[in-house]
């Protein structure tokens, strides 16, 4: 069998060096041993993560040429059909879907810990009543913190799922109360009769959404996370990550991109304005993906079945108009530049009455952090997918036709 091995010769020097490779990698700290004097030894240079692993992880798998993404083995087309948001969730945590008994508990656990104290609230009553819910999101999670100061207690398995209920069952609590408060609402209370897609809508959008490798946003979670600080102060580092345009604040640009275009017949002008520099085709182009994005294949479908409920959301005609143009174009070809999950996400949320800025993302960066923490792992390094294979049609599930029920009408 051949060697496990990169054999590097230094042209410099001539000297040969023998690198260990190890689940396809070789660790970028062995580069440093090659030098031409005792001081400088190479370092690989990969501002963007281009081709690093930052971490070995069993959660998610991309194929990006392909468009193929699985959550622990799960093809995320069957997850997205079959199951609910707190039963990926508890996949994605706990590395296999819950049975019924565990299911029950989880989802009570998760219920039960949806209030926040009312000193957050007034937190929230601090903000000026146009700031963006994700500048208020982001504070309240990381404010979480001085309120449940045993969360600092990492390495307590206990502790660490207590968080973990409370960061899953608060977020679309906070998320909810920074919409409220920049529409000068009162805020109203998680009702634990609800299921927790009754409490934040529909959670299917959230399930595309649940994972997604070492992203920006779970970088920045793990980078914080590295630090021993508790799990809110780093979702807080995590959440601000997401709120930028490139990354989750995408389907907010997308809609701002549409509103500004305006209308169908202004469409190659600004494909035009695009191609020449002026800017960015929002909800096109994924770091990884250089092929249609699974869930934005998903997202699609779900359009249609949110405006049959809600009624067309006009702007989707500029968006399909857009991803005609865009998928016929040489620039966008030669590029690989597909839509991705945010390009439709936007104008569902608004089909269902959210503005445009209360575009709520939580839960993913918990689970790298706790297999983090817990020791499992795995990055890029394919799992064994015949250990995961199981029929989801086996769990019982709320299917998202009973969440569209549930938006036309919310007391169903
Ligand atoms: N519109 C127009 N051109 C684009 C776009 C786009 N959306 N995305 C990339 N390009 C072009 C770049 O200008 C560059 O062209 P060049 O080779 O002539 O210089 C080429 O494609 C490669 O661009 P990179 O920035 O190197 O591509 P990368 O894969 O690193 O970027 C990113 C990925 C940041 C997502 C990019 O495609 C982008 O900005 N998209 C728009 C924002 C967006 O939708 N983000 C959401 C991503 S999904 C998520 O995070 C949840």
């Amino acid at each position: 069998m051949a060697a496990e091995t990169l054999t590097i010769t230094d042209n410099r020097t001539g000297k040969q060096y023998e690198i260990p490779i190890k689940n396809g990698a070789i660790k970028a700290t062995d580069l440093f041993q090659i030098r031409v004097n005792e001081e400088e030894g190479i370092v690989s240079y990969d501002p963007g993560f281009m081709n690093t692993a930052s971490c070995q992880s069993k959660i998610t798998y991309i194929d990006g040429d392909n468009g193929i993404l699985r959550y622990r083995g799960y093809p995320i087309e069957q997850i997205a059909e079959k199951s609910t948001y707190l039963e990926t969730a508890y996949l994605i945590l706990y590395g296999e879907l819950p049975n019924k008994a565990e299911l029950e508990d989880w989802t009570h656990n998760i219920t039960y810990h949806s209030i926040i104290h009312e000193n957050i609230k007034k937190l929230i009553d601090g903000f000026h009543h146009d700031a963006h819910p994700m500048g208020i999101l982001l504070s309240t999670v990381g404010a979480l913190s001085t309120f449940y100061p045993e969360a600092k207690k990492i390495f307590d398995v206990k502790s660490r799922h207590d968080q973990t209920y409370r960061l899953i069952s608060k977020m679309p609590t906070l998320a909810a109360f920074a919409y409220r408060h920049s529409r000068g609402l009162p805020y109203s209370y998680p009702d634990n009769d609800l299921s927790y897609t009754g409490n934040f809508l529909n959670m299917l959008l959230f399930i595309l959404h649940a994972d997604h490798e070492q992203n920006c946003s779970t970088n920045a979670m793990r980078g914080v996370g590295s630090s021993q600080v508790d799990p809110y102060s780093a979702v807080a580092a995590a959440a601000a990550a997401l709120y930028g345009p490139l990354h989750g604040g995408a389907n907010e640009a997308v809609l701002r991109m549409l509103m500004e275009i305006g209308s169908k017949d202004r469409v190659p002008e600004f494909i035009k304005k695009v191609k020449g520099g002026e800017g960015r085709l929002m909800g096109f182009g994924h770091r990884v993906y250089k092929n249609y994005d699974p869930r934005a294949k998903i997202i699609k479908q779900v359009a249609d079945q949110v405006f049959e409920v809600k009624g067309r959301n006009p702007l989707l005609d500029i968006a399909l108009e857009l991803e005609r143009i865009a998928l016929s174009d040489d620039y966008f070809i030669k590029r690989k530049l597909y839509p991705n999950v945010d390009f439709y996400s936007g104008i569902i949320y608004q089909a269902m009455g959210f503005p445009e800025d209360i575009v709520d993302r939580s839960g993913s960066e918990i689970s790298p952090s706790e297999a983090g923490l817990s020791g499992c792992g795995n990055t890029r390094l394919r799992p064994d997918e015949q250990a995961f294979v199981s029929d989801l049609a086996q769990h019982p599930a709320q299917t998202f036709q009973q969440d569209l029920q549930l938006l036309a009408d919310p007391h169903s």
